[in-house]
């Protein structure tokens, strides 16, 4: 027997055998029934007036925000927020980059419709000028390495352009001749986001260097045609400086290739700087088939993490109201640090070495491999 039949199995023995717990969904409307009231809370949110809306492309929209009563939060270009919302009852969170830059004064999100996407149709159908949003934030670590002053790179696809915008839009105002080179890659000529703002920057600052690659383009388009290969990668890119820092950010399979097309080219891994829309991994492979007991410090109480949970879909099942924000091991709110025990985890994540050496691990990406006792902080 295969494992995940194993682990199916075992699941499915311990739900005859045991009383239901309360689903995911049901335990987050209870724990988080204050987000659509709340206002002005670092743990559950801040509102924002929908302050104009933007069709950028057929699938893509920009949500232009005001902080309701508050100035704007402190951001840098690259960070994202979450964005909490209830849909039918059911709280949701999803994390959006921000794609303006601090210094251009305004806050805006770009969204990108997925079909049976929960949040994002909802931000594309059932949200109007005026309505008011919930975002928690502003997290993340794709960010300019205030230490580096090279040329930057930028290889994106998709809604992967947002935090690139932010990061070109702040570069370029605080600095006259850093040259900076984008590599973006589309579809068609319809569903490039911000081309007229990226046509104006360029025309602007001559630094900027603007590659698009159009998968399907139509006959009239000039511009390089097809999907981007670690070939055609290194030809866009051609020679940089050894000082050069590289940003992507688009899916998974892009990233990955422009990674391996860097690096071949002789960039260290230090200076690709990466962020990822969709969880980094699959979950991991060897996960414990039993049930473990977590025990949560100072309080003691002690729950059941069931295969395959992660240990905040254990702890939101069981009423304990870990924080969290994206969910994909990017922001740090779900950190927890395990006292006693062990843990398997997805990676990358944001973790550093020193706090993962400490016993930090991310409760959104961390399966129990035996019995726990951790604590929130
Ligand atoms: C750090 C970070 C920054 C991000 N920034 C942006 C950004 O700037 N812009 C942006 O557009 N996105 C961004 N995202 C992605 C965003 O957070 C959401 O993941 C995205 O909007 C999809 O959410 P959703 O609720 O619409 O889709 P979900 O409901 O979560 O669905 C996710 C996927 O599953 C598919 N799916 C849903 N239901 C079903 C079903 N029943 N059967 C089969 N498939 C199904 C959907 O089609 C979709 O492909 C970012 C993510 C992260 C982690
Ligand atoms: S919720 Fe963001 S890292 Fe876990």
């Amino acid at each position: 027997m295969g494992l995940f039949q194993k682990v199916v199995g075992a699941a499915i023995r311990h739900v005859f055998d045991n009383p239901a717990p309360p689903s995911v969904a049901q335990a987050r409307t209870r724990n988080q029934k204050a987000w659509n009231q709340a206002s002005h809370s670092p743990i559950y949110g801040y509102r924002y007036r929908v302050a104009r809306i933007v069709d950028e492309t057929p699938d893509t929209r920009s949500l232009w925000l005001e902080a309701e009563g508050e100035r704007l939060p402190n951001w840098q270009a690259g960070q994202f927020v979450t964005c909490c919302i209830s849909i039918d009852g059911q709280p949701l969170k999803r994390a959006y980059s921000i794609s303006s830059a601090p210094n251009e004064g305004f806050l805006r999100l770009t969204i990108k419709r997925l079909k049976t996407g929960q949040v994002s149709s909802y931000l594309h159908t059932r949200i109007d000028e005026g309505d008011t949003l919930t975002l928690l934030g502003p997290s993340g670590q794709f960010t300019l390495d205030q230490h580096a002053n090279g040329p930057l790179l930028m290889i994106g696809g998709g809604s992967g352009i947002t935090p690139l915008r932010a990061l070109i839009a702040e570069q370029l105002q605080r600095y006259a001749t850093r040259p900076i080179t984008l590599i973006a890659a589309f579809r068609s000529e319809a569903d490039i986001i911000f081309k007229t703002e990226l046509d104006a920057l360029r025309t602007e600052h001559p630094q900027l260097n603007v590659e698009m690659v159009l998968s399907q383009p139509s006959k009239h388009w000039k511009g390089p045609r097809g999907r981007l290969t670690d070939r055609s990668v290194k030809s866009l890119v051609g020679t940089f400086a050894p000082d050069t820092q590289a940003y992507l950010c688009g899916p998974e399979a892009l990233m990955a290739l422009a990674r391996h097309a860097l690096m071949e080219q002789g960039l260290a891994h230090t200076q690709i700087h990466e962020e990822r829309f969709q969880a980094a991994g699959t979950r991991p492979l060897s996960l414990s088939e039993t049930p473990h007991a977590i025990q949560f410090e100072p309080t003691g109480k002690t729950i059941t993490a069931e295969p395959g949970q992660t240990l905040l879909e254990a702890a939101l099942t069981n009423d304990i109201p870990l924080e969290y924000s994206c969910q994909v091991g990017g922001c740090g709110h779900c950190r927890v640090r395990v006292l006693e025990g062990e843990v398997i985890e997805s990676t990358p994540n944001c973790l550093s070495e020193s706090e993962r050496a400490a016993g930090y691990r991310l409760a959104c990406c961390s399966y129990a491999n035996a019995p726990l006792r951790i604590t929130q902080r």
